[in-house]
């Protein structure tokens, strides 16, 4: 008998323990609004209902995960957690150094130390924010090469993180000797959740070895790369998500991790390296900042839980349940005639929010407007990403982000179908209110990734 086919996504856990969440009034939301300067990072948690703000350290931890905090053991040095923790990393990714530290932009800021500086180029597919501003604060140029197709948010490509290898070999002709390596970041996070293939990663690697370059991996979501190289890359179909993953990391020469996304945990990170005097400056400064190399950071039990989070983050039935049900949200924006990116990402559903208010200059910041509606209609929280995050530069002008993008970002194991049900009408009341939002201009803001601590007012 063939295998029956199922409509319904079926989450494949069931729920061990429950936090609430609370209702608020409209009226409420709009004072909260109001005290929050209309920056959604300075609103209290307990006054969102629906938090998409980011799936960064929000997953719910397996009955698996917990048990094994258990185990944790906190000695200063040399604690078995740490190599339980190496072990499950090199399982994955078998590099030789492996360096925990507290999470993905301290592993970013160590490497760039030794690494960045006044006058190098650093390319990347998309930096992070965080991965621009630490190739930034030393003083380096950090550089996006996405494919062309990337930045089209219409584009249905199906690995729009791709890096643009022409674009990167013209820059290592005219620059190589500034460049101390290249970056990809799997998924394309800036770029909407999207993958990167196994072939583009070959070939990146392939020009790395022209120029003689390292290659580093910012491989937060790994996973749902690798998923989506088996979904979609000729040839991968098979296979185990793994051995995919095994195959990325042996194209690379070592990797920034923020263990908060695909390995399940709510804090962590790591660095991992095969150079051993790189790696040994690179301890040289986590000593200083983050801690003995064993365990940088995180206490021993952080440690055991992120071992057990790699385990069931390469799980077929969860990433499965993962990608479709990121894709059942974008579908039902899109059939509410809310404009998303397209292909729908892994960890989350992007709205374009220049394409659905283009009554709002993009310096007037539409994916801010569009974010403060939501929260404001139903309490879901969400991240604008786009002119207000990219859009000062180092030198203090300021101009318009590629794409201006509104992230639903999805918290791992965390809401059920009917919690997104939910969102999708707050998103259908958002679609008929959309000619009226305003744009909105900053009042106030710091030098650097203002995002956070801007304050906005709406232009009348
Ligand atoms: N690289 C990428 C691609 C990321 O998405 C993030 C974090 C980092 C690096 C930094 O890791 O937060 O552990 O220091 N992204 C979160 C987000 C914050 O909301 O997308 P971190």
């Amino acid at each position: 008998m063939s295998e029956p086919v199922f409509r319904t996504i079926i989450e494949p856990f069931r729920i061990h323990t429950v936090e609430p969440v609370r209702m608020t009034t409209a009226e409420e939301r709009k004072a909260h609004l109001a005290a929050a300067s209309c920056n959604l990072f300075q609103l209290h948690a307990d006054d969102v209902l629906i938090d998409l703000l980011t799936d960064s350290g929000t997953g719910a931890m397996s009955r698996d995960q917990w048990a094994a905090i258990q185990r944790g053991d906190e000695s200063y040095a040399g604690s078995p957690s740490y190599f339980t923790f190496r072990d499950a990393v090199r399982e994955l990714f078998d590099f030789e150094h492996v360096i925990p530290v507290h999470q993905g932009r301290a592993a970013e800021r160590i490497l760039m130390s030794v690494l960045g500086g006044p006058g190098k180029v650093v390319p990347n597919n998309t930096h992070f924010d965080t991965t621009r501003a630490n190739v930034e604060a030393t003083g380096a140029e950090a550089v996006d090469l996405v494919i062309a197709e990337g930045k089209d948010p219409a584009s249905p490509h199906p690995f729009k993180g791709n890096m643009d290898l022409d674009a990167l070999d013209a820059l290592l002709a005219a620059r190589g000797p500034d460049v101390p390596c290249v970056f990809v970041t799997i998924t394309n996070n800036s770029g909407g959740g999207q993958p990167v293939s196994l072939a583009n990663l070959r070939a990146v690697r392939e020009v790395c070895d022209r120029y003689g370059k390292l290659l580093f991996l910012d491989a937060c979501r790994f996973a749902e790369n690798a998923w989506f190289i088996r979904e979609r890359e000729a040839g991968q179909g098979e296979r185990d998500v793994a051995d995919i993953v095994r195959d990325i990391a042996a194209l690379a020469d070592g990797m920034t991790m923020s263990a908060k996304k695909d390995p399940m945990g709510n804090i962590g990170g790591w660095l991992a390296l095969d150079d051993p005097d790189l790696a040994q400056e690179c301890r040289n400064v986590l000593i200083l900042t983050e801690g003995f190399p064993t365990y940088g950071g995180l206490a021993g039990r952080d440690l055991e839980a992120l071992a057990q989070g790699l385990k069931e983050a390469v799980q077929h039935d969860y990433l499965r349940y993962r990608i479709t049900s990121t894709a059942y949200l974008g579908e039902a924006l899109q059939k509410a005639g809310i404009p998303v990116l397209n292909p729908i990402g892994g960890h989350a559903v992007y709205i374009d929010a220049r394409a659905l208010l283009p009554h709002v200059d993009p310096l007037h910041y539409p994916g801010q407007s569009v974010a403060v509606a939501l929260y404001e209609i139903g309490g879901v929280r969400t991240c604008e990403i786009g002119t207000v995050m990219f859009g000062r530069r180092p030198d203090g002008t300021e101009a318009p982000a590629a794409m201006d993008l509104v992230r639903l970002a999805i918290p791992r194991r965390t809401y059920t179908q009917s919690h997104i049900d939910y969102v999708i009408e707050v998103c259908e009341r958002l679609a008929e209110r959309a000619h009226r939002l305003p744009g909105y201009r900053i009042t106030d803001e710091p030098k650097a990734l203002r995002h956070f601590t801007a304050r906005f007012e709406p232009i009348a």
